[in-house]
């Protein structure tokens, strides 16, 4: 069965990423999770394809450096939401049709449905606006050598903080380390926008 949790897959690996991008400094969501070293949200269950994409682009990106590691996530994150049909053709949105289908079929919960489309609309709208940003666009260009684009990447980022953000209070790990980041989160999203 397909599981809708998977953008909650690998916070660590995520977490990597965080660490391995100081050139997005103003945006402090970047930074949350440096203290981050397992799950916070009962929710995962890594999908087939989102595993399968791993092996794909473990095949395609040998990566010893943490800037080819990025590149890596980001394919990964997009090869997934293809498989998934997650992403529009214009590979800057996310069909929320398509996800809200998924969200109906794999999830009992109503309650659980909605917070979680309600996610996923709030990054599809994010990760559009983060595109523009100087450093997305230099991304951007080294991801077109291996076809991919940093839309996906960033939604999925996205989600991974929602969840931990949203998580239901019963599922929620409540580990020093979890509320840390879980604080960190809070403060960041309240902060002054410039
Ligand atoms: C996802 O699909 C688009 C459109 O078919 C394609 O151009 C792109 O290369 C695919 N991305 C990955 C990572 O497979």
């Amino acid at each position: 069965m397909l599981s809708v949790w998977w953008p909650l897959w690998n916070v660590v690996l995520w977490f990597q990423v965080v660490r391995m991008m100081p050139q997005l400094d103003e945006f402090c969501e970047h930074h949350s999770t440096n203290t981050m070293h397992d799950f916070c949200c009962d929710l995962h269950d890594e999908s087939p394809q989102f595993s399968d994409c791993q092996t794909d682009w473990h095949d395609k990106i040998h990566y010893t450096t943490d800037e080819d590691e990025l590149l890596y996530l980001y394919c990964t994150a997009e090869c997934t939401y293809n498989s998934t049909d997650f992403l529009a053709a214009n590979r800057q949105s996310l069909n929320l049709n398509h996800v809200r289908e998924h969200l109906e079929n794999d999830l009992a919960n109503a309650a659980d449905e909605a917070l979680l489309y309600e996610a996923y609309v709030k990054c599809d709208k994010h990760a559009l606006g983060q595109l523009e940003h100087k450093d997305m666009q230099l991304l951007a260009k080294r991801l077109t050598t291996y076809g991919c684009h940093p839309f996906p990447g960033l939604v999925m980022e996205c989600m991974v903080r929602e969840m931990i953000l949203k998580c239901p209070a019963e599922r929620f790990h409540k580990t020093a380390q979890c509320r840390v980041v879980r604080q960190y989160l809070q403060k960041c999203e309240q902060r002054p926008k410039k």
